[in-house]
Formats: structure tokens, sequence, C-alpha cells
């Protein structure tokens, strides 16, 4: 009897973790003009403004500015907004795995940097019940973004035009908080 529980609770082991690992990956990128319907009312702090107005959302036209065509011209790259060095750093689509964009939504590349590559993706927890508990929220793949969020971009390597990161000073500069809680 004994060993059959004990081989039981390995089944169930494996169950509950490759259900754990199933859940995870379900969690689909879904775009900006997703979470737009519910952030972008000018009383609750319209964060979809704020984001849109910020350089996050400009950093797919940087990849055809002078600047960008410019290092490409002197590093043998021929398009900078095609390249997938650049594009890693300045399109969320571009910097994941195409099998989690999710087909029911609305990401594009040219959103640039957008809220989900510091918030996580959100195809499960955008429903409004979701959104409203925090705790549940977290559980169903939102990010509470910290400086290493930002590191993974904002840092030197690779990174041709970077300019030293202190995350204090640079949080400020896009800050998009709910007004309502405030
Ligand atoms: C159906 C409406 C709806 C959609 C869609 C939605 N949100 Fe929300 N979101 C809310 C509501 C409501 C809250 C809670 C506001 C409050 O606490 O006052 C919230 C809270 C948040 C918070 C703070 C949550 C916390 O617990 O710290 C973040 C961050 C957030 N949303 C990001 C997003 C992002 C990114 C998207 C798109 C991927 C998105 N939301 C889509 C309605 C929505
Ligand atoms: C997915 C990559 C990525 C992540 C994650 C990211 N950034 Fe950025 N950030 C960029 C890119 C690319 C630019 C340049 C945009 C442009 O001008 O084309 C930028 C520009 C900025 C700027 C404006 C540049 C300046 O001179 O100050 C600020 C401020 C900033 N980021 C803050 C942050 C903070 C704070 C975080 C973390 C909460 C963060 N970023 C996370 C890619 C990222
Ligand atoms: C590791 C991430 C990363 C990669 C890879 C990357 N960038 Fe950026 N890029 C950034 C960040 C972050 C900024 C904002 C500057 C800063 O704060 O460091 C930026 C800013 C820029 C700017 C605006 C600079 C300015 O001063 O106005 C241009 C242009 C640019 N990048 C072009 C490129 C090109 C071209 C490539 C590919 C060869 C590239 N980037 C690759 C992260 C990256
Ligand atoms: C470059 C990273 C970055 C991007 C892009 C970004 N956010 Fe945020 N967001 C943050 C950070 C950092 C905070 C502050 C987290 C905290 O409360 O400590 C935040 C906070 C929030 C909050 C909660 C504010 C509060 O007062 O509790 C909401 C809602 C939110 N973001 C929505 C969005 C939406 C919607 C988008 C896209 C339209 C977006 N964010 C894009 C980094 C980002």
């Amino acid at each position: 009897m004994k060993v059959r529980f004990s081989f039981i609770s390995i089944v169930l082991v494996l169950f509950l973790s490759s259900a754990v690992f199933a859940q995870g990956n379900s969690f689909k990128y879904i775009g900006a003009k997703k979470c737009k319907m519910c952030h972008n009312k000018k009383k609750d702090g319209a964060q979809y403004k704020i984001w849109a107005d910020g350089p996050h959302a400009k950093a797919m036209e940087s990849l055809s500015g002078e600047k960008a065509l410019k290092y490409a011209k002197e590093n043998g790259i021929a398009d900078p907004a095609k390249e997938a060095k650049c594009l890693k750093c300045h399109s969320t689509k571009a910097s994941i795995d195409a099998s989690l964009v999710d087909p029911k939504g609305k990401l594009t590349m040219e959103e640039g940097v957008s809220c989900e590559s510091c918030h996580g993706p959100g195809s499960v927890y955008k429903k409004k019940k979701i959104m409203k508990d925090h705790e549940l929220a977290l559980k169903s793949g939102l990010i509470v973004p910290d400086e290493k969020t930002c590191i993974k971009c904002h840092t030197e390597k690779d990174n041709p035009f970077f300019k030293a990161f202190n995350f204090k000073e640079r949080v400020k500069k896009i800050a998009h908080p709910i007004l309502s809680k405030k």
C-alpha cells in the first residue's frame, strides 16, 4: 500500500507541475490596443495615452530615423527596422516567441515597446474581475515591473546608443499611475 501511495504522489506531482507549466505557457501577448479600452480614461490617469506619447511607443520610429540609418550604413545592416539585432529591444512583438502571440489579440510590430514588455502577457489577466484582484492578477501573468524588468533592454550589451540607466530617475519619466489610487 505504501509503495502504491508514493507512486500516486509522484504521478500527482508530475501532473501538477505539468499543469502549472501548461498554465504558464497559456499567457499570450494581446497588444496595447487591448489595454486601451480600459486604461485610457482621463480621470483614471489615461495610461494608454501617456505610453503612446512616450519613448517606448516610438521605439520603432527610431529604427527608421537618421541616427539608426547612419549606424546601419557604418555597420553593414541593410534595414534596422527589419534587423532582429535591433528589433529585439525596440519591439515587444519581435522580442518574444511567435507562439506567444495571441491570435485573437492585436499585437503589432509597430507598437514598439508596449505594455506587456513590462507588465507581462495579458491574455488572462485582462479580464476586469482578475484585474481588480491584485493577487489573482499576479497568478494570471501580471508582472509588477521593477529595475530588473528595465535592465533587460537598458543594458550596454548590443545597445549602440546606450545611456547609463538610473532606475529611480528614468521610471519617473514614464510614470502613468492610476489616479484614483493616489
Ligand atoms: C476590461 C478592462 C481592462 C483591461 C482590458 C485591462 N485592464 Fe488593467 N486594470 C483594469 C482595472 C479595473 C484595474 C484595477 C484598477 C484599480 O485598482 O483602480 C486594472 C489594473 C491594472 C494594473 C494594476 C494592477 C495591480 O494589481 O497592480 C496594471 C499594471 C494593469 N491594469 C495593466 C493592464 C495591461 C498591461 C492591460 C493590457 C494587456 C490591461 N491592464 C488590460 C481593467 C482592465
Ligand atoms: C523591451 C525593451 C525595453 C524595456 C523592458 C524597457 N525599455 Fe525603456 N526604452 C527602450 C527603448 C528601445 C528605448 C528607446 C526608445 C526610442 O527613443 O526609440 C527606451 C527609452 C526609454 C526612456 C526614454 C529615454 C531617455 O533618454 O530617458 C525611458 C525614460 C525609459 N526607456 C525608461 C524605462 C524604464 C523605467 C523601464 C522599466 C520599468 C524600461 N524603460 C523598460 C526599451 C525598453
Ligand atoms: C539591448 C537592447 C537594445 C538593442 C539590441 C538595440 N537598442 Fe536601440 N535603444 C535601446 C535603448 C534602451 C535605448 C534608449 C537609450 C538608453 O536609454 O539607453 C535605445 C535607443 C536607440 C535610438 C535612439 C537614440 C537617441 O539618442 O536618440 C536609436 C536610433 C537606436 N536605439 C537604434 C538602434 C539600432 C539601429 C539597433 C540595432 C543595431 C539597436 N538600437 C539595438 C535598446 C536597444
Ligand atoms: C517600460 C515599461 C512599462 C510600459 C511599456 C508600460 N508600463 Fe505600466 N507601469 C510600469 C511601471 C514601472 C509601473 C509602476 C509599478 C509600481 O506600481 O511600482 C507601472 C504601473 C502601471 C499601472 C498601475 C498604476 C498604479 O497606480 O497602480 C497601470 C494601470 C499600468 N502601468 C498600465 C499600463 C498600460 C495600459 C500600458 C500600455 C499602454 C503600460 N502600463 C506600459 C512600467 C511600464
